[in-house]
């Protein structure tokens, strides 16, 4: 039997994925936290427009960006992500040095519905499509935050399962692994 390979660190996320990633998280947060302000309306507008601008940035560097930032790297079908997630709760946990299958399944999910939450909130805030507009809003940005915290406890997860700091490595933007690109 062969001995594992050693552990040697691997850059992962280069700085546009980093700084993009903590800057739609406040965005996102913030929105939601002055979401029911008329005071705060404007910030409100402001911050979901930011985030319309951090999704367009992330979709162009899913094609243009580093390696590991491509969607080529970790968009998957579904049969992938059931793998993974059978996988993550048995004694051998399928790992990925990028976002594995079922992450890269959340990040194409938070990334629609960043756009769909900030179109719809535009036009409600323009008084278009008149009053289901709002209410569209409203139950896309409640679908965003319960993918958020699935995207959330995802993360917690595949952090206990393999044993690494994925939280520390969306700010470094270094993992320890065995193997990765050169
Ligand atoms: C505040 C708590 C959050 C934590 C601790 C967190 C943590 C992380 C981590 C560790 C990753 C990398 C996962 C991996 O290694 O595969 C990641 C990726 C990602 N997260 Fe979060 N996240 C948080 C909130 C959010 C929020 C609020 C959003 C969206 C509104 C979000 C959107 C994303 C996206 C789009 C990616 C993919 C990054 C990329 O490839 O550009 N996260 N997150």
């Amino acid at each position: 039997m062969s001995a594992p390979l050693p552990l040697r660190r691997v850059f992962v996320w280069d700085v546009p994925v980093r700084l993009g990633h903590w800057l739609l998280a406040s965005a996102f947060i913030g929105a939601m936290l002055t979401a029911d302000s008329e005071w705060l309306r404007l910030t409100h507008v402001r911050l979901g427009l930011a985030v319309v601008a951090l999704v367009l940035f992330r979709v162009v560097w899913g094609f243009v960006g580093s390696p590991y930032a491509r969607f080529r790297e970790f968009i998957t079908g579904p049969a992938a992500v059931w793998r993974y997630m059978r996988a993550v709760f048995s004694s051998t946990p399928e790992h990925h040095i990028g976002h594995n299958p079922a992450g890269g399944a959340a990040i194409v999910g938070l990334l629609a519905l960043g756009l769909t939450t900030s179109l719809t909130g535009w036009l409600a805030y323009q008084d278009v499509g008149g009053e289901w507009m709002p209410e569209l809003h409203g139950a896309s940005a409640c679908a965003m935050l319960t993918l958020v915290g699935i995207h959330v406890a995802g993360v917690i997860l595949a952090s206990v399962r393999h044993r690494e700091n994925l939280v520390g490595a969306m700010v470094t933007g270094w993992k320890r692994a065995s193997g990765g690109r050169p």
